[in-house]
């Protein structure tokens, strides 16, 4: 098992990343000093896959065990199913030492956190991700949330979990697209902090793509790791956490343009090239850089070029991102690949030259 410790003062936890790990929930919550009764917030396609294994390592070690189900979709992740599910745990009695265990991808985290956030002013909550994205991103740092309106991500708070418990085995039932999405982020990691990390990612892409044990494991404790040390240096993203940002300020324009049509594994990776050309064309990231990084995106199986959008409405979504301050789009850009920079200067023709690309 592979460990990495999320360093927050008296809010610091650790993320526990290993294949069958699963079964050990019920051990470690022991250890962890929770006793009697954990109610566990999941979807209807993560509960038939693991909602009983879990369950079954929680049971015998003297857990008693509520199961709440929200239906799949990002658009669980509201205030609406948020209050539902308050009602539902007031129903079953959660106290304020009752651990809520997020059991699902990103959309379950955040909404199951946003929860445990809120109801009684704070319930412990352990997160146990089951895709690579949460696996290696919105299980660590604390960021719940649900979405408003307009407002995606928008209401929420920072709120940390206990634990993280992260199943490899688990993205085994994945699909391709879920799988990708994950990806784009993890490459992300490798271009805003760590060199050798994409190196890495290089050799092992098929390894990685044919869901090897080892090599998975290696990675989603290498972002994991990259994100925990960012987060550490800025919990409450003031600053240095906008750089996991990086590939999201296009990714974002293009989701939103595209109706959502285009995924946002494929959205982040059209972004991460996006501002590496902007980066290249500024004179600062090499072309050798560039066309490495392009490289990577594409044997991960992710695109590259924009999608058919209007670029009128891809900067148009730009500027309503909650990334723009004072009406200047932010961008995170490549300085080299493993050293990423923040900036709000970036020329909006500059911006439509690569677009247009
Ligand atoms: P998701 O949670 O919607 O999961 C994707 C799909 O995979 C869903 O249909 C889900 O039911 C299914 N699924 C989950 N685990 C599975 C498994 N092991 N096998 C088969 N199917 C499985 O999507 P996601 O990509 O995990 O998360 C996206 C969400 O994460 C967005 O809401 C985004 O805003 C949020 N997010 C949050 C942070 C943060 O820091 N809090 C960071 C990045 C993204
Ligand atoms: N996913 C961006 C963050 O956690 O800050």
């Amino acid at each position: 098992m592979k460990k990495v410790k999320i360093k927050l003062g008296s809010n610091s936890y650790e993320a526990h990343i290993d294949s069958g790990i699963l079964s050990q929930t019920g051990r470690k919550l022991k250890k962890a000093g929770f006793v009697d009764k954990v109610v566990i917030i999941t979807n209807p396609v993560v509960k038939g896959l693991y909602g009983e294994a879990l369950e079954q390592s929680l049971t015998p070690e003297g857990f008693t065990v509520t199961t709440l189900q929200v239906p799949d979709g990002e658009e669980q992740k509201s205030l609406e199913t948020a209050g539902r599910l308050y009602h539902e745990l007031a129903n079953c009695h959660a106290e304020r030492t009752t651990p809520i265990l997020a059991l699902g991808g990103g959309v379950i985290g955040d909404l199951a956190g946003f929860v445990a956030a809120t109801y009684l002013r704070g319930v412990p909550l352990i997160q146990i991700p089951t895709t690579l994205l949460a696996q290696v991103d919105s299980s660590i740092g604390g960021k719940v949330a649900v979405d408003h309106g307009q407002l995606k991500n928008k209401i929420g708070a920072f709120y940390q979990p206990r634990l993280v418990i992260t199943d490899i085995d688990t993205l085994k039932t994945l699909d391709n697209k879920t799988l990708s999405d994950g990806l784009a982020e993890v490459i992300k990691y490798g271009v805003i902090w760590d060199k050798g990390f994409l190196t890495y990612l290089e050799k092992n892409i098929d390894r990685i793509k044919s869901l090897n044990e080892e090599a998975l494991e290696e990675i989603i404790f290498r972002s994991a790791e990259i994100k925990a040390e960012v987060v550490a240096k800025d919990e409450k993203d003031l600053n240095l956490r906008a750089i996991l940002n990086y590939g999201h300020t296009v990714g974002h324009a293009i989701e939103s343009a595209s109706d959502f049509r285009v995924g946002h594994g494929e959205a982040v990776a059209i972004g991460m090239i996006a501002a590496a050309r902007i980066s290249n064309k500024m004179g600062i990231l090499s072309e050798n850089e560039l066309l490495r990084l392009e490289s990577l995106i594409k044997q991960a199986g992710l695109p590259t070029k924009l999608p058919e959008l209007k670029v009128e409405e891809l900067i148009s979504a730009m500027q309503h991102d909650k990334k723009v301050l004072m009406g200047k789009i932010r961008f995170i850009l490549p300085e080299v690949l493993g050293k990423v920079f923040i900036t709000d200067e970036v020329n909006l023709s500059l911006i439509e030259q690569v677009l247009l690309d």
